[in-house]
């Protein structure tokens, strides 16, 4: 559903895929193009939902259940919702998100139980949009999760759940895209980081038309 005004950009993918230097080039491709690109992310992305992104993304895996992450993720999404995305896209300008809904149906609704049918009804009550376009960025775990640690950033709450919980991730991201054709394009994120961009790049020419 193309709007009026600016793009509404996602990227998804396993912890470690790269997605927010893809999103950082990607704002960079767009500004060279003239355009006035605002990047932000999830969990985050306004003052308020940052604050609620350090009680999910912080501490033991098991503090909280997926039920509650759910929730927390979606009170989160709204508030960015409302004060960083409608604003910008009403404003024409493209949005690109460092995940958004897909990382709730993938990592809350697929992996600890079936819990899709519950995250699909939140969504559709209380965020009710889609992005133009979806790039999932797809790679082997076990890379992808050496990466990721290596980082250390203190917000390894999700990467510390394991191997078989990242492939069951990447399962579930894999799903997504073949489920929406027409708003997932699926990249093969073990190339290097250039021509991750330049598909990346090809992917979005084509929306921009
Ligand atoms: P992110 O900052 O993208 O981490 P990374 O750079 O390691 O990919 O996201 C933080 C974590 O939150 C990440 O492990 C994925 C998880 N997450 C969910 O479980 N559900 C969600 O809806 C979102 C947006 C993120």
């Amino acid at each position: 559903m193309p709007r009026a005004g600016g793009l509404f950009v996602s990227l998804e993918g396993i912890d470690g895929s790269g997605k927010s230097t893809q999103a950082r080039r990607l704002a960079e491709w767009l500004r060279a193009r003239g355009r006035d690109p605002v990047l932000t992310r999830e969990p985050g992305g306004a003052p308020g939902a940052e604050e609620i992104r350090r009680l999910l993304v912080e501490g033991d895996p098991d503090r909280w259940s997926p039920e509650t992450e759910i929730l927390l993720f979606t009170a989160a999404r709204r508030d960015h919702l409302e004060r960083t995305i409608r604003p910008a896209l009403a404003q024409g300008r493209d949005v690109i998100t460092d995940r958004f809904a897909d990382s709730t149906r993938v990592y809350q609704g697929a992996t600890r139980g079936d819990l899709r049918g519950l995250v699909d009804d939140i969504h559709a009550r209380v965020i009710g949009i889609e992005p133009d376009l979806t790039l999932i960025l797809d790679m082997e775990p076990e890379v992808a999760l050496t990466r990721g640690l290596a980082r250390r950033s203190g917000e390894d709450r999700f990467e510390e759940f394991g191997l078989p919980f990242q492939e069951k991730l990447r399962d579930g991201f894999r799903a997504l895209a073949a489920e929406a054709p027409g708003r997932c394009v699926l990249i093969d994120a073990s190339q290097d980081a250039d021509s991750i961009a330049g598909a990346v790049a090809t992917a979005v020419a084509a929306r921009l038309g």
